[in-house]
């Protein structure tokens, strides 16, 4: 009798203790549960807390059904069901009555689901503390688990079978399919190939080099050891081999979207700089070693895109950039690789176009694989002057008396200590006073802008604030159409959205005023005007009329000194000043820079010095019209290369 009681307890215990699988804690997800995108619905997290299960929001795109990191503020996402089919707000993610994993989208469209097991054979779904999310039958056994179909993560425990493959992200931050992938292959091999597209093909770039070895399985384990293990058990090609201990540190180990597959730790208790950090004990810590150099292959683009080349850097990691002459054909995207920024040599007359070439030098380059002529035994000048005499040459490298000629569309750059040659990059000399220009322009880039009250001038005025904001290089700016102008007063009145659209989401912010921020923008006129908008944050309560007297005061003021008012907005709480963007720098960097004028000059400029006054406005003037210039080379330059990577 004694004893009943104690063990009466004992087996309420058990029966209340989660039920387990490989000695992982369940908190069971019933049959019938679900989660709406964006509805606050909490995610179904692991007994721990360390791993969630539901939708991840990506930037504006949509919803994306997956499991993260749940106690990092990171959130890093190890699993995703819909990389390449975000959801919406109201999408549905189920586990039906039959046990099946089912995403619906915010139409109710089935966009993904587990395989149909049989309804009488599922119990109950859960995500676990492995990070592995487990549909369990009846009798306890996983059904379907999220492990044994991996996206671009393995996370210890999570072992990769025969035939299993990693597919590499698009971006950081954009989880489509991306470039690279790693497959354990049937004949045994661990293999990382890049993936192919219209413009490359597949290669592969790394690998084990273990073929004639089915049944292998590739083993993640507690300790963080990866390695092949054969279907004898013995132990072979060890991939990763760091110990870590996972009671302090989070493990994953990524194929990520520069195509390196490496293993991260995160410390797991609250220290300074938390972050993902390469694994740092024994080698390696990724592979492949040097990704710059390990794709390069006769057919596809390199690691990077074509017409650039890629270097690694300090942290390790690769960086895709542009050669001399050239621009990437998408900023946000710098693997699309690079155009050329200048018209090319003129086949028909070569010998004319030839003094319009120049050659920069870039050391420690190669373009492997695109040579289309071999010199030995010449000298760099020869090499130099092959290159710029012949129309078809691109770039020339030269190393130990031979001087290989390239042509365009250039593959697998690098630039690398390890490499030798020289690169002699060809490119159209550019014309003097445009380099001045842009000179100028570059320096003047560090966003200076100034915001001086004009209230000394105007009364009290809050609003008159003259604003000396200045010019820089033209950037992603987007262009909005031309409005209707308020007659009596020469000034446009823009919708909100229009001013948001005009500066790109009011992106560049050029400096802050008493009364807010300013933001850079071009107006989508002819003449692609360069605006400065002010945001009044501080005149959010102020009145309707107040308001617009204050916008009618500025509108005709013309003061010689100040910058023009174009127009305003004045929407709800919004309220916003449009000022005319000018390119002689800031008012401030020309009182107190460098080059500061004397007194002399300071009083001129304060009483309208009529001269100044025409310089500046000739000088605006000679801007907009390089300019204007500029972007139809631009334009011109490519509607070019289009038809050229099209061929
Ligand atoms: C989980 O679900 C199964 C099947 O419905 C049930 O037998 C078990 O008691 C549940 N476990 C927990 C911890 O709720
Ligand atoms: C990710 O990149 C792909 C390929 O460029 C693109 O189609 C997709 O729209 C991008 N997704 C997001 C969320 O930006
Ligand atoms: C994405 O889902 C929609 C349904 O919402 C479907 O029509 C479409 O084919 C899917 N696209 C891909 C690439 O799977
Ligand atoms: C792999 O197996 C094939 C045939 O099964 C054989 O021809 C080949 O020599 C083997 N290679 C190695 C490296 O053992
Ligand atoms: C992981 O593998 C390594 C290398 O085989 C071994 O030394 C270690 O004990 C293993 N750790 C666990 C937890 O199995
Ligand atoms: C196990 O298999 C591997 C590769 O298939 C082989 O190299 C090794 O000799 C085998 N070991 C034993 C003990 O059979
Ligand atoms: C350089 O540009 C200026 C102004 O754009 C033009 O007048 C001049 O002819 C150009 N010079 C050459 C050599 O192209």
């Amino acid at each position: 009798m004694n004893l009943q009681l104690p063990y009466c307890f004992c087996f309420f215990l058990l029966l209340q203790l989660p039920f387990s699988t490989n000695g992982q804690a369940y908190k069971n997800v019933s049959l019938g549960t679900s989660l709406t995108a964006a509805s606050g619905d909490l995610p179904w997290t692991s007994p721990s807390g360390e791993f969630a299960f539901g939708f991840q929001q990506v930037s504006d795109a949509g919803y994306l059904l997956a499991i993260w990191f749940n106690k990092i503020p990171e959130r890093t996402i190890v699993w995703s069901a819909n990389r390449n089919n975000l959801t919406q707000r109201g999408s549905k993610v189920q586990l039906t009555s039959d046990g099946q994993l089912v995403l619906n989208d915010q139409s109710g469209t089935r966009i993904w689901t587990t395989p149909y097991l049989g309804g009488s054979r599922a119990a109950y779904g859960a995500m676990l503390d492995t990070g592995n999310f487990v549909q369990a039958g009846q009798a306890g056994a996983d059904l379907w688990k999220s492990f044994d179909q991996p996206t671009d993560t393995l996370l210890p425990t999570q072992n990769l079978n025969a035939g299993g493959e990693l597919i590499a992200p698009y971006l950081e931050k954009n989880y489509s399919d991306g470039r690279f992938k790693l497959i354990l292959q049937r004949d045994g091999n661990l293999v990382m190939y890049t993936i192919a597209n219209p413009l490359t093909t597949s290669n592969a770039y790394w690998s084990t080099q273990s073929s004639n070895g089915s049944g292998y399985q590739l083993i993640f384990n507690q300790s963080g050891y990866m390695y092949l293990l054969a279907s004898n058990g013995t132990i072979l090609n060890p991939v990763f081999s760091n110990p870590v201990s996972l009671q302090d540190l989070y493990l994953r180990a990524t194929i990520d979207y520069d195509g390196v597959f490496r293993q991260y730790v995160y410390p797991k208790t609250a220290s300074s700089g938390r972050r993902w950090a390469m694994a740092w004990t024994t080698l390696p810590k990724f592979v492949p070693s040097n990704i710059c150099l390990a794709i390069s292959f006769p057919s596809g683009s390199g690691a990077c895109g074509f017409n650039s080349y890629c270097k690694i850097g300090d942290d390790q990691r690769p960086s895709c950039r542009c050669p001399p002459g050239y621009t990437f054909v998408d900023q946000n995207d710098v693997w699309k690789g690079c155009i050329q920024m200048f018209i090319s040599q003129d086949c028909g007359h070569p010998s004319q176009e030839t003094d319009s070439f120049e050659i920069e030098d870039m050391l420690n380059t190669n373009f492997p694989h695109t040579d289309y002529e071999i010199y030995g035994s010449v000298d760099e000048d020869w090499c130099r002057q092959s290159c710029l005499s012949d129309c078809y040459c691109a770039v020339a490298t030269f190393m130990d008396r031979t001087c290989w000629k390239k042509r365009g569309r250039l593959s697998n750059g690098v630039t690398d200590p390890g490499i030798s040659d020289k690169a002699l990059m060809k490119v159209r000399k550019r014309n003097r006073t445009e380099e001045l220009a842009q000179k100028k322009c570059a320096k003047k880039s560090d966003r200076s802008a100034l915001i001086i009250s004009g209230s000394v001038l105007l009364g009290s005025s809050i609003f008159l604030n003259v604003l000396y904001v200045f010019f820089t290089n033209r950037q992603k700016q987007k262009v909005i159409p031309q409005h209707h102008v308020m007659r009596d007063m020469n000034l446009q009145n823009f919708t909100y959205n229009e001013l948001e659209t005009a500066t790109g989401g009011f992106d560049e912010e050029l400096g802050r005023g008493a009364f807010g921020p300013v933001y850079k923008g071009v107006l989508g006129d002819e003449d692609q005007q360069i605006i400065a908008v002010k945001k009044l944050e501080k005149m959010a309560g102020e009145g309707e009329t107040e308001f617009k007297t204050e916008v009618k005061v500025i509108g005709r003021t013309n003061h010689k000194n100040l910058v023009q008012l174009v127009g305003f907005c004045n929407e709800g709480q919004h309220r916003l000043l449009v000022y005319e963007y000018m390119s002689s720098g800031s008012l401030s960097n020309y009182i107190f820079g460098d080059s500061r004028p004397n007194w002399h000059r300071r009083m001129q400029i304060a009483f309208e010095e009529k001269r100044l006054r025409q310089e500046e406005l000739e000088r605006h003037a000679e801007e907009a019209r390089r300019r204007k210039k500029e972007r139809e080379k631009e334009k011109l330059l490519k509607k070019k290369q289009e038809g050229k990577l099209l061929r």
